[in-house]
């Protein structure tokens, strides 16, 4: 087994996501150890790496099933210095950064379902979860973005409440997959399109985020909570919304929920 601290630490010295690395065999939650470092300081690009969790956290309060040996869940801390409001930024390009990563292994196969689901041929491989804190000022001062990816998991171990919605990395390129060269490529596309972010603006990682999405043009449902919207998906804004228009034509936000396609 290769998915160690040692060589976790060998292979991100040097990188500006991951030369900082915490790894443990078991945690409760990445989120919450890393939330608890950056509070104490922590600097940008540390992660936190655990071969298991006890309570992963998945969107909407859900829980991510986090079993050991198979698997990536790593939380990454950012500090950008941006307005709480373009937050969700950092979320969508995240999510770019995961396609483009397991692109590599399933070509012309992944796509990107809002909020933020990475899926290969229509499956979950993929969730992420941004946690934020904002400085007394009232900017960021740091986001845990929280990162697990489904990886030499085979269908059989998904408990079978998800079986049919989930896949794994492996499962979808035919052979299992190195977590060391996987975790490695994915700090450093994050790296690659954070830094393109901060110097250049949000439009081409919202361009790359909406050639992954396949929902544009699509009839949706959204349920958030009571609530269920119904439109056509028209894209996304620069505050991580998504834009739908109802059926009356008006265009709606919607900033929160579930989505799932509907049939015209
Ligand atoms: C989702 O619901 O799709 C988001 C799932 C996010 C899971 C990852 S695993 C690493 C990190 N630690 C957590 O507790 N959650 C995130």
């Amino acid at each position: 087994m290769d998915f160690n601290e040692k060589n976790l630490a060998i292979r991100l010295s040097g990188m500006r996501i991951g030369n900082d690395i915490h790894f443990f065999a078991e945690v409760e939650s990445t989120n919450d150890v890393l939330f608890k470092l950056a509070r104490g300081g922590a600097p940008h690009g540390t992660v936190v790496i655990a071969e298991s969790q006890t309570k992963g956290k998945g969107r909407l309060s859900r829980q991510w099933s986090s079993p050991p040996g198979c698997n990536i869940y790593a939380s990454i801390v950012l500090r950008p210095a941006i307005e709480p409001l373009y937050a969700p930024q950092i979320t969508l390009m995240t999510g770019v950064a995961v396609a483009d990563l397991l692109s590599e292994y399933c070509t012309g196969a992944v796509t990107l379902k809002w909020p933020n689901d990475v899926l290969i041929r229509g499956k979950k491989v993929c969730g992420i979860l941004a946690e934020m804190s904002a400085s007394e000022r009232g900017g960021v001062d740091f986001i845990v973005v929280g990162i697990g990816i489904n990886v030499n998991i085979r269908k059989m171990d998904f408990d079978e409440s998800i079986r049919n919605m989930a896949t794994s990395l492996a499962e979808e390129a035919g052979h299992n997959i190195s977590r060391l060269d996987l975790a490695a490529k994915l700090f450093d596309n994050l790296d690659t399109l954070y830094t393109g972010l901060m110097d250049s603006g949000f439009g081409s990682i919202k361009d790359a985020w909406l050639s992954y999405c396949d929902m544009v043009g699509k009839q949706t449902q959204v349920i958030f909570k009571d609530d269920i919207a119904s439109g056509k998906v028209l894209g996304i804004d620069d505050f991580g919304a998504l834009i739908i228009s109802d059926e009356k034509g008006k265009a709606r936000r919607i900033i929160a929920g579930d989505a799932s396609m509907v049939k015209d």
